[in-house]
């Protein structure tokens, strides 16, 4: 599948990422130098989605480290361990950026040999790495995910799980892209994705670049339309996925699930094995992150509601993997209950 998106480039002095805040108005592409850079912009959304906040935090651990190099080798230490400290508070809930962090300290750690310059040689090596890794699971997920894909269908998804959220073409679009490119006439329903509108800007743009045909569709409108028969199969990404299966993804995306099991419509849940946290054991234990209210009390730079009320934020939800009929992954489809005996390692 042809990368027609550049969601981040790395030039070797600096990250260059697509603004995510401004699409779909503009494209425009600006350059993170610092760790502080790469920081602000996953924190503001200009760069979000799982596995590209994952290569972003470990190209901007990446930054940090190039900044140190000619230290003395106990203030290279000490900057590095003060980075990794710094972006892993970043955001709290997409477990592809302490995946990435973790692969980074391990290359650091294995190398103390070396001096800074080769340990940097090092962990550039690692983060391109990962980048490619991403762009190769995303293409198998397509792979997978796209022999679910029956003519004629048509498929719900929420908020952005695409070229924009990933290196590479997407989780939960990717099977989508496949298809359409293979000739199955299919109808993809995208859901707003309220409060930040990821679906209705952003999966929305995408798709409409792919040559997709999508239907943009509140997120209070998912339960009719399943009524209505027009959904045979809901795809979404996710941000963690607990070793029992369940998981988080963006807010709403329980509603969606609930409806589905209702309708008797399979959830399939696209993601790679960096989103898999192995280490926790259900969803209870998810970090969910709580956003500023602001994002609820207006849209788009618009204040929706009156002064003075007060509003809640949380940026994710947990979908027990009782109703998730599948995990669209690198390694095939899995069922939840298969899920614990495997690891995210990689080489
Ligand atoms: O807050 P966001 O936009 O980073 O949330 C993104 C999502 O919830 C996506 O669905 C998820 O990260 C999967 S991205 C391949």
């Amino acid at each position: 599948m042809k990368q027609i998106i550049k969601t981040l480039s790395w030039k070797h002095d600096f990250l260059e990422i697509i603004d995510q805040t401004v699409l779909p108005e503009k494209e425009k592409y600006i350059k993170l130098f610092t760790i502080e850079d790469v920081y602000e912009a996953i924190k503001t959304l200009k760069i979000r989605g799982a596995p590209a906040i994952g290569l972003a935090a470990s190209f901007g651990l990446l930054l940090a480290a190039k900044r140190s190099m000619g230290k003395n080798k106990k203030d290279f230490y000490c900057a590095i361990d003060e980075a990794i400290e710094f972006i892993k508070n970043c955001r709290p809930t997409a477990y592809n950026l302490f995946y990435g962090v973790k692969r980074l300290q391990t290359i650091v750690k294995e190398n103390q040999d070396l001096s800074s310059e080769e340990i940097v040689e090092k962990l550039e090596y690692e983060c391109m790495k990962m980048f490619r890794q991403d762009i190769e699971s995303c293409a198998a997920i397509a792979r997978y995910g796209e022999k679910l894909i029956k003519n004629n269908m048509g498929i719900l998804t929420h908020c952005n799980a695409g070229a924009l959220a990933t290196g590479g073409i997407g989780t939960a679009l990717a099977p989508v892209y496949l298809a359409a490119k293979k000739g199955k006439n299919i109808t993809v329903y995208v859901d707003e994705t309220r409060p930040v509108l990821q679906g209705a800007r952003l999966t929305m743009w995408e798709l409409k670049k792919f040559g997709i045909r999508a239907i943009l569709v509140c997120d209070n409108m998912a339960g009719f339309l399943m009524q209505q028969g027009k959904i045979d199969m809901v795809i979404t990404g996710a941000d963690r996925i607990a070793r029992n299966g369940d998981t988080a993804n963006k807010i709403g995306t329980y509603s969606v699930a609930v409806c589905a099991a209702f309708h008797k419509i399979p959830l399939y849940i696209a993601a790679p094995f960096s989103t898999f946290d192995f280490s926790i054991s259900d969803g209870n234990k998810i970090p969910i992150e709580q956003r500023d209210k602001k994002e609820v009390q207006f849209i788009m730079g618009k204040r929706i509601a009156p002064y003075g009320i007060d509003c809640y934020n949380p940026a994710f939800d947990i979908t027990p993997s009782c109703l998730i009929a599948g995990f669209i992954t690198e390694r095939g489809i899995l069922q939840p209950d298969k899920i614990s005996r495997l690891t995210n390692k990689k080489k």
